[in-house]
């Protein structure tokens, strides 16, 4: 069966009784059983979602800093994040690179520090608005992917994930169509492919922006997309649920 993850990214949302309330209930929807579940959530939730998920949802970190441990206030650790529950880390999402200003290169060194570490980088890659419409959207795609992933290992390809959401879909209630997505997800297969070979094709690749219950099923019955990462539309258990049910019927039809 073809493997699918279906992942929410909290963002700065959801207390540790919201948090708690939303991993029980989505681990009683017998649908979401198929598919690999994963929560990106804010450090001070990564516990609570360990301790609920009882194995069954992959505990996911939103960022993290690529020291090993130090005088940088605020901030925290590849090890800190593990010992939090963290397996997962999600790593240049558009609101870091675009609100805190996080580039290619500090990205890369978080990718390296998350794999050396034995957290699992989630990569997010996504061209603007402005970019789309300038024609420069694999240009862009390309840079993200030479420069973000530049030094993984032969076999460390099969320990992470790369998410595609095009900033202007972030948010906005605009959604790639099927086809745009799965034109954006076969590029970067391909530049994968090119960056390590048949073990950087098998990376299983996400989308991002504006998933909802409504599109996600024709979203995932695209050859190269293998995921989605859903901002918005996960906060609430009810709607990731049927999110993950309709990734489960696409396995049943795939
Ligand atoms: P959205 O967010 O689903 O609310 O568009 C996606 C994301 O930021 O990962």
């Amino acid at each position: 069966m073809r493997e699918l993850w279906i992942a929410g990214n909290w963002k700065m949302y959801k207390t540790r009784a919201e948090a708690r309330a939303w991993v029980a209930a989505l681990i009683e929807h017998p649908q979401a059983a198929t598919v690999h579940l994963m929560a990106f959530a804010s450090a001070t939730l990564l516990a609570t979602v360990e301790e609920t998920a009882k194995g069954r949802i992959w505990v996911g970190a939103q960022n993290l800093h690529p020291g090993r441990e130090g005088a940088f206030t605020g901030e925290l650790s590849a090890r800190q994040l593990l010992d939090a529950g963290a397996t997962a880390v999600l790593i240049g999402h558009s609101e870091r690179r675009h609100l805190f200003h996080e580039d290619d290169e500090l990205l890369q060194k978080k990718v390296r520090t998350a794999l050396d570490s034995g957290l699992r980088p989630m990569y997010c890659i996504g061209e603007t608005l402005a970019e789309r419409q300038g024609g420069r959207t694999e240009e862009v795609l390309d840079r993200q992917l030479t420069r973000g992933l530049a030094g993984v290992g032969a076999e460390e390809w099969s320990r992470l994930w790369v998410a595609y959401e095009p900033v202007w879909a972030i948010g906005t209630g605009e959604t790639a169509t099927p086809a745009m997505a799965q034109a954006a997800h076969r590029f970067t297969r391909d530049r994968l492919q090119a960056l390590g070979g048949e073990a950087a094709a098998r990376v299983p690749i996400l989308y991002g922006g504006s998933v909802k219950p409504e599109n996600a099923g024709e979203l995932l019955s695209q050859p190269d997309i293998e995921g989605v990462l859903v901002g918005g539309a996960s906060l609430e258990a009810g709607s990731f649920a049927a999110i993950a049910a309709a990734g489960a019927e696409r396995q049943k039809t795939s």
